[in-house]
């Protein structure tokens, strides 16, 4: 998570990973940074144009002798202009053509002619990746020109190898380029902070199971700014993710709990961002249930309320916040669930206004708090929203301390 936008040039060589960059591109616009593409020309063969182009907002470069680009040479002009240079995926091709200064591509000139930060994701056939030469490469780029290597990893490989060569995880990508690492002097250092993601599934069968819409955005970029802010950081979520910090990955409302209650314990605090259903089949059935010409009928039970049962027994110095997502009295409901599960700081928001919430990359919500602090944020980034919250239970944390001292 950016504190500010950077220009970041997206060099993509002709590699099978290639189709991954529209979503690595896509999540870095939405993380509001300016990303200008370059491809290689073989590359064309992988990925499209317009589509870069569209995820982008931003024109895409391959040819550098286009006569529309001539006002100043563009490799100098794209050069100058990066905070960051990212090549990914990078074949042993380009890999070669870098460590050996061979510019017959816009962005190998561009990287000759950068003094920026420049990262490198390699992705390619195993034995490719081994090869003496690719080695002696990458041994070039890091110790020779500084460039930091988001190392491919092991993995079935789209060739028919499993071995090394696999792309990283655009995941693993962005917190490389981005940065994202844990600051211990930030309001959260020396905390441990426990953040739920995602939607709980109730299995009905094998294969069937209630759920809800919840996409997990929400918690993980809180995670993710709580990690950033300096706190150890447990994500207990439904959805798989590759991150720096611990990922526990369950899927039920009771797996859930089980997994809060052993870590709460030793936690400062409990984020409950996570969609947890109300309700789980009595039974699940161990066979599938076979299609029949008649109704059938579910019977359901009382999920536990892990946020009621955990603000009870919270210690003092802990803090609880939970979120409550309603379709209607938003405000009223939020104050009486805050009040009744006895926890410190609720987060509601309105599901039924149209494009934000549910699966959205934006959220407005209201921060009501138990010393009756009320506070709405309008429409914006969840990133944003969860750098708040994280402020706000930073602000709490430190005043449990101070208190605690007087
Ligand atoms: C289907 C296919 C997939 C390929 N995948 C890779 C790959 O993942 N990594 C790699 O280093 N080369 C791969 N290659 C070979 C490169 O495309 C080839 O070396 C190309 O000339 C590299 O061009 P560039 O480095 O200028 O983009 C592949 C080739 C084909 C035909």
């Amino acid at each position: 998570m950016p504190n500010q936008s950077k220009n970041i040039i997206l060099g993509i060589s002709a590699g099978i990973a290639a189709y991954k960059m529209y979503d690595l591109v896509s999540d870095l616009k939405k993380l509001g940074h300016n990303i200008n593409v370059v491809l290689t020309k073989d590359s064309i063969n992988f990925v499209n144009e317009l589509t870069l182009k569209v995820l982008s907002s931003n024109p895409v470069f391959c040819n550098m002798f286009a006569p529309e680009l001539q006002t100043k040479p563009i490799h100098i002009d794209l050069a100058d202009s990066a905070d960051l240079i990212l090549v990914s995926p990078a074949t042993a091709d380009i890999i070669a053509k870098i460590a050996n200064g061979i510019c017959d591509e816009l962005i190998t000139n561009i990287l000759l002619a950068a003094k920026c930060p420049v990262y490198i994701a390699p992705a390619m056939n195993t034995n490719m990746w081994e090869h003496f030469t690719t080695q002696k490469n990458i041994e070039t780029l890091v110790t020779k020109l500084g460039y930091k290597i988001i190392p491919p990893e092991q993995g079935d490989l789209a060739c028919g190898y499993t071995g090394v060569g696999h792309i990283a995880s655009n995941e693993k990508i962005l917190n490389a380029v981005l940065n994202i690492k844990k600051d211990k002097t930030r309001g959260l250092g020396t905390k441990r902070v426990i953040v739920t993601a995602g939607g709980t599934r109730e299995a009905v069968d094998p294969v069937r199971f209630i759920g809800n819409r919840s996409s997990g955005k929400m918690g993980i970029a809180l995670a993710d700014i709580a990690y950033e802010m300096g706190a150890e950081v447990v994500l207990v979520s439904t959805v798989p993710c590759d991150k720096p910090y611990q990922v526990i990955e369950v899927e039920s409302a009771q797996e859930m709990q089980e997994v809060i209650e052993s870590e709460f314990d030793k936690s400062d605090a409990l984020i409950m961002a996570a969609a947890v259903s109300d309700f789980r089949p009595i039974t699940a059935s161990k066979q599938k249930i076979k299609k029949k010409n008649e109704d059938i009928v579910i019977e359901l039970t009382r999920n536990p309320d892990i946020l009621e049962i955990l603000g009870r027994t919270k210690r003092d110095k802990q803090v609880i916040i939970g979120f409550s997502a309603e379709s209607e009295d938003t405000e009223k409901n939020a104050w009486e669930k805050l009040q009744k599960k006895k926890i410190d700081i609720i987060v509601a928001n309105d599901i039924t206004v149209p494009d934000i919430g549910f699966g959205s990359d934006e959220n407005a919500v209201m921060i009501l708090t138990k010393d009756k602090e009320r506070e709405v944020l309008q429409r914006q980034p969840k990133t944003q929203i969860a750098r708040h919250i994280c402020k706000k239970l930073a602000q709490m944390l430190n005043e449990v301390k101070e208190a605690k001292k007087v």
